[in-house]
Parts: structure tokens; sequence; C-alpha cells
């Protein structure tokens, strides 16, 4: 049976953490496999695990750690999600989704997500960033959609609008931002699929055809959760390798982790210097 969150589960979260934190965070930040350092920076830490919150869906992959640091970066209070869940952990779009309702009912309005992705659009190269300009969640095509079951109305519409997902001011100041640091930003449509398997090379073309340029298996149903509660939403990919749609070039984790790396620096100095602005 498909496990659908309450609001007694999310509020029941949002209380624990509450009492953890003197905190009163602004924007959350969702940082995806190997790109975890950012939360190094942030000042006075408070962490909180996500095994010690109720209800809180566990990580079970490497790379993402499970817990929240929250504290100062930048002149805001940021609370720093170090690691999430997938779909295909075995958790429902509802379970993985959990933690946006979660910052909603903080008082959180701003969501940066971050993630690792694979490149289909051929200028792209690993190693490189990508301004997510709007998604397709093959997930929620597929009928696993983050919002299917029972309209949780506090938060937002049965039938919400998906016109702007990615918040357009948010995408103007990362283009300039990124500009202004000479750090290459390439901007595109990042594709969410199920996983876990990479993707086969007709896949890759399918995916292609239909207009993605990155492919990834997390971020579309977080953001759909934002924006069903009215949260702005950032997206930015890391392009931790690029996808081999005639076969000769196999895809894997390490490689992912690796490259995930290597960008974060470029992904830290963007973000850093864009948290002000947000
Ligand atoms: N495919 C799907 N997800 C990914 C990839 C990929 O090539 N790289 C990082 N996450």
């Amino acid at each position: 049976m498909e496990k659908f969150m309450t609001l007694i589960e999310i509020n029941a979260a949002a209380e624990y953490i509450r009492s953890k934190t003197s905190y009163q965070p602004e924007i959350a930040l969702i940082l995806g496999s190997g790109l975890g350092a950012l939360a190094d920076m942030v000042e006075n830490p408070e962490t909180i695990s996500y095994k010690d919150i109720p209800h809180f869906p566990q990580s079970t992959v490497h790379g993402h750690s499970g817990q929240f640091v929250i504290g100062k970066l930048k002149g805001k209070v940021v609370m720093i999600m170090q690691g999430r869940v997938h779909f295909y952990e075995g958790y429902s779009p509802s379970q993985i989704t959990f933690p946006i309702r979660v910052m909603k009912l903080l008082g959180i309005e701003k969501l940066v997500v971050t993630n690792a992705a694979g490149g289909i659009k051929r200028s792209f190269q690993a190693g490189e960033l990508m301004l997510i300009d709007d998604h397709i969640n093959f997930l929620g095509f597929a009928g696993n959609h983050p919002l299917r079951g029972p309209n949780l109305d506090e938060f937002g519409t049965r039938f919400p609008d998906m016109s702007q997902a990615y918040d357009r001011e948010y995408k103007d100041k990362a283009r300039s931002t990124a500009r202004q640091l000479g750090i290459p930003l390439h901007e595109g449509v990042y594709c969410c699929l199920s996983g876990p398997t990479f993707e086969t090379p007709a896949e890759l073309r399918f995916m292609q055809t239909i207009g993605v340029d990155a492919v990834g298996m997390s971020t579309a149903p977080e953001v759909t959760v934002a924006r069903h509660a009215g949260m702005r939403v950032l997206g930015i990919s890391s392009i931790t390798n690029m996808a081999s749609l005639d076969g000769e070039h196999q895809a894997s984790h390490e490689e992912v982790l690796e490259y995930g790396t290597r960008v974060a620096a470029h992904l830290k100095e963007l973000l850093l210097t864009l948290l002000p602005q947000l």
C-alpha cells in the first residue's frame, strides 16, 4: 500500500526540528551526490540527524549523508539537507518529498535544489554546471506523482500550476552571478527518471529527442511539492558524466561522485555569491 504522508506526521517532524534549533531558517538547500561540502561553510552549525526526526525517510545511498545542517551562511539563516532520499530506494513519492513540507511548516519559502546529472546535450562536459530552466517529471508521467493521493489543502490547491516551476528572478540572478564569477553555467531541461539503472543508449536518444538536456534521479518531485506550497525554487545540476548515446562509455556511481566533487568548488562559489541575493 502506497504511503501518503499526513499533516500530523509532517507537523510532528517540524515540531521536533523546532525543538532542536534556535534558528529560524529562511532558505533551504538540498545538496546532491558528492555536493555536500557546502555544509562545512555554515557558521555556528546545528546538526539534526534524519534518523532522530519522527517519520523522516532515511538515505541509504553512499555519498548522501543524512542530516540537516542549520546555521548562518553569507548572512542568511539556511537549512541544508545533506543528503536526500530517492524513489529507487523504495520510498513513495510522498515520502521523498516529505522534507519539503516539513520545511514549509518551518516557515521556509525559498528552496535551492542541486543534483548530479548525466549530460545529454552534446555541448555539455562532465564537471560543468547546468541551471535548471525547466523539468520533465517522468516519474509523475508514469503515475508516481508526488501529489497523488489526498490533497493537503493546507499546502496548496488540488491542481497546481507548474508554468514557472523554477523562479525566473532566481534564474536571472544565477546567470548574472555566474557571468560575474566567470563560472560557465549551461542552462537546460532536467528530466527525472526512477533509476537506479543508468539509461540505455536507446533511452538516452529518446530523452534527447524529447528535449531533455540532463537526466537524473531526483529533484522534480521535490520541486513539484515546493511549488504546490508556493515556495520559490532555484535548481542547479552538476553534470557528473556525459550520457553515452552510442553505448561506448559505461556510467558508474564512482564517476558521478568523483565529478561531483570536482564541480563542487564552482557550485559552492556560485551558491555562496547567490545566497545573499535570494
Ligand atoms: N543518469 C541518471 N542519473 C544520473 C546520471 C546519469 O547519467 N549521472 C548522475 N545522475
